[in-house]
């Protein structure tokens, strides 16, 4: 995130507010809409994202009146607008005119009008469609007080991401011809030797193709991902681009985060990153999923770990159905409780989606914060205890922010592309650092995601889990925090890649190793139950019994000391677990995978090495703890996610915030779905 003058949302003042969809509803619907935002303390509202129709009925011939009343009417209530691109659905005559702008998937489909996400962000012709309709938008609204903020688009490679339509084959030509400029050192770098994949010209490239019929080069799918990355940053850009030129003290953001798109390259063009919060449609992403809390907590956390203040776009305010599914319903203070959840982990603001439920379309039992009749009921009410205890509380925790003392280590761009070209069946670099924070964060720690280029300063304790592509950038940050004092863990299968997504002739961890104090000799995938005469193995740490997971490394010591062995057939006593000293610091590697259970273990063994505790001595199921600060100022924020009251023993001297009250020898209950915000 940049630090100029227009990232500053006048101190002190939270966004609040919905999304809003007035050109779905009929006029009479939209009548009391200013009063009824106004009255909940509504001080922002999303608009436009979708509504290209409207604004550009015909080739070039725009009509922004609609919008311009819509905004003015809010506006005169004090409630501003942040417009957005409208480029998530292009409009039926752009597709008719230039049916070459549809993207098409691996299969060949090509994608239609009639639904959106449908046009290709490779295509030159879309781009020029793009640049039109922010141009002229931004023209428009230039000098628009009411209007303080642009979202670019709506949830970039929400639905999907590849392309494979002409244009993203030039792309994709183009792209790599500027990367490598010569054809061998392409050759090179994805290994074409490798079943005779040599190429002469980069006219002779093609987009991979996953099965057809086999395996597809690994290097060229790396390269793929990463070139529709680049392709949605530069679509992204051409926006910014213009509606910076419009008016520079407006704000810039975009809702994500989703697939094959490196986060941190995206957000160097943004004021801050936004994400969309859905807690209830956890068992729908996550088949399985019982702790919608835990998916939504680590969406924040890993927004906040790119973007270190961000708002939310879209929060859940009823149930959620798209065709075959419908999220439960949340309960009664439960919508409230996700918007604390959201500022608990950093938020800026956040907008409900969405105000008014729509009586038609894909999303017709979408539920906003009014139902299809436009009658306000509970869901209304919780909004507006939401907006009197933002507006009340937030110039006391606007400045504060989440600081975490235990990270996990998280990219997108360098660790996760790189594994989806040869998973091995092992869960991704992101699901990794996913099991460790969700295991620590539900233990009550203070943790969070942290990009490996990020700054390291405050945190004591670093987790590197599967990260096989290392950079010497990275090796040289990690080695210079340890030295430094911090006590980092790396585990199984670090340091295997380079940056090409190959594999390094160095011996295993690689450019590691000096860090690690130790190489690894041999390994062996694991899969659970063993195959029959196969050992399982585990060791021995500080007396906790620890079983292999997934992967088992034995380990070679180099200048590190051997502080677990396996045990187990021919594994008895080799080396599982190696500390080393390095600086002031300490640097632990570990020769398996995680899972919930193996971070529990470490955790205890870890946090006082560290120096570290969770924030609260105990934290009931159900219940979660986070804290922000600024200097010395610090707040709490315990939130009981379940149905039922939870009673919380060992909280810190100070006073709630939201009730002034202050907890009687360390002990609250905080009622069902209730919220605490100590200060203290
Ligand atoms: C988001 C999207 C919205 C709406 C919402 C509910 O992913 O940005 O436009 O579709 O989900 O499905």
């Amino acid at each position: 995130m940049n630090n100029s003058p227009r990232t500053r949302l006048s101190p002190g003042q939270f966004l609040f507010g919905a999304a809003y969809y007035p050109e779905q509803d009929r006029a009479e619907d939209l009548r009391d809409d200013p009063d009824r935002l106004a009255a909940a303390g509504v001080n922002l509202v999303r608009m436009a994202e979708f509504a290209w129709d409207r604004l550009e009925p015909s080739p070039g011939e725009f009509d922004f009146s609609f919008f311009d009343e819509q905004i003015r009417r809010l506006g005169e209530r004090g409630i501003r607008t942040m417009l957005c691109t409208p480029t998530a659905a292009p409009p039926v005559w752009l597709a008719r005119r230039h049916p070459e702008i549809l993207r098409v998937d691996a299969d060949g489909r090509t994608q239609v009008h009639g639904s959106r996400q449908h046009a290709s962000h490779c295509s030159p012709v879309f781009r020029a469609a793009s640049r039109a309709i922010t141009g002229a938008m931004a023209a428009h609204y230039a000098g628009n007080p009411d209007v303080v903020g642009w979202q670019t688009d709506n949830e970039f490679h929400c639905h999907f991401s590849e392309d494979y339509c002409n244009a993203a084959r030039e792309g994709f030509r183009e792209f790599l011809t500027q990367k490598y400029r010569d054809i061998a050192a392409l050759n090179e770098a994805w290994g074409t030797a490798f079943w005779a994949q040599t190429y002469a010209a980069f006219a002779e490239v093609d987009l991979p193709y996953p099965n057809r019929p086999s395996q597809e080069n690994p290097g060229q799918r790396l390269d793929y991902v990463r070139y529709l990355s680049h392709a949605v940053i530069e679509f992204q850009r051409e926006q910014v681009v213009l509606l910076r030129a419009a008016n520079p003290r407006w704000w810039i953001t975009h809702n994500g985060i989703f697939p094959n798109i490196d986060y941190r390259a995206f957000n160097a063009d943004l004021d801050f990153m936004g994400v969309d919060i859905y807690p209830l449609l956890a068992p729908v992403v996550e088949p399985g999923s019982t702790v919608p809390e835990a998916y939504s907590a680590r969406m924040l956390a890993r927004t906040q770990s790119l973007s270190p203040r961000f708002i939310v776009p879209e929060l859940q305010s009823g149930g959620g159905a798209q065709g075959g599914f419908m999220t439960d319903t949340p309960e009664p203070g439960q919508m409230r409780l996700f918007a604390w959840h959201c500022v608990a982990h950093g938020a800026l603001g956040t907008l409900h989606f969405r105000w008014r439920t729509c009586r038609f379309g894909a999303e017709e039992y979408w539920e906003g914060v009014l139902d299809h009749d436009n009658l306000p009921r509970r869901r209304y009410e919780e909004f507006c205890r939401e907006g009197a205890e933002f507006k009340a509380q937030a110039h006391i925790f606007h400045d504060t922010r989440p600081c975490r003392d235990v990270g996990v280590l998280y990219d997108t761009g360098l660790m996760e592309f790189a594994h989806r070209p040869i998973t091995l069946g092992l869960p991704s670099p992101g699901a990794v650092a996913d099991t460790i924070f969700t295991t620590l964060w539900r233990a009550g720690y203070n943790v969070g995601y942290v990009h490996p280029l990020a700054d390291l300063a405050n945190y004591r304790l670093l987790f590197l889990g599967a990260g096989a592509v290392v950079i010497p950038e990275v090796a040289a940050a990690l080695t210079a925090w340890v030295q430094r004092g911090g006590t980092l863990v790396i585990l199984a299968r670090s340091g295997r890649k380079d940056e090409r997504g190959q594999v390094v002739t160095a011996t295993p961890p690689g450019i590691l190793a000096p860090l690690a104090g130790c190489e690894i000799e041999e390994y062996s995938r694991i899969h659970l139950p063993r195959l029959a005469g196969l050992p399982s193995t585990s060791f021995t740490w500080g007396g906790e019994e620890c079983a292999e997971h997934l992967w088992r490394e034995i380990l070679r010591p180099r200048g590190g000391r051997v502080v677990a062995q396996w045990r187990g057939g021919r594994f008895e006593g080799l080396p599982a677990v190696v500390q080393h000293q390095v600086g002031a610091g300490t640097c632990f590697y570990i020769g398996t995978y995680p899972d919930e259970r193996l971070v529990t273990q470490w955790i205890a063994l870890l946090a006082p090495m560290a120096g570290i505790r969770p924030l609260l001595p105990e934290l009931p199921e159900g219940v979660e703890v986070t804290l922000r600060r600024e200097g010395d100022r610090r707040l709490l924020f315990i939130l009981n996610h379940r149905g039922k009251p939870s009673s919380i023993r060992g909280v810190p001297e100070g006073t709630d915030l939201l009730t002034g009250r202050k907890p009687e020898h360390g002990a609250l209950t905080l009622e069902p779905y209730g919220v605490v915000v100590l200060s203290y």
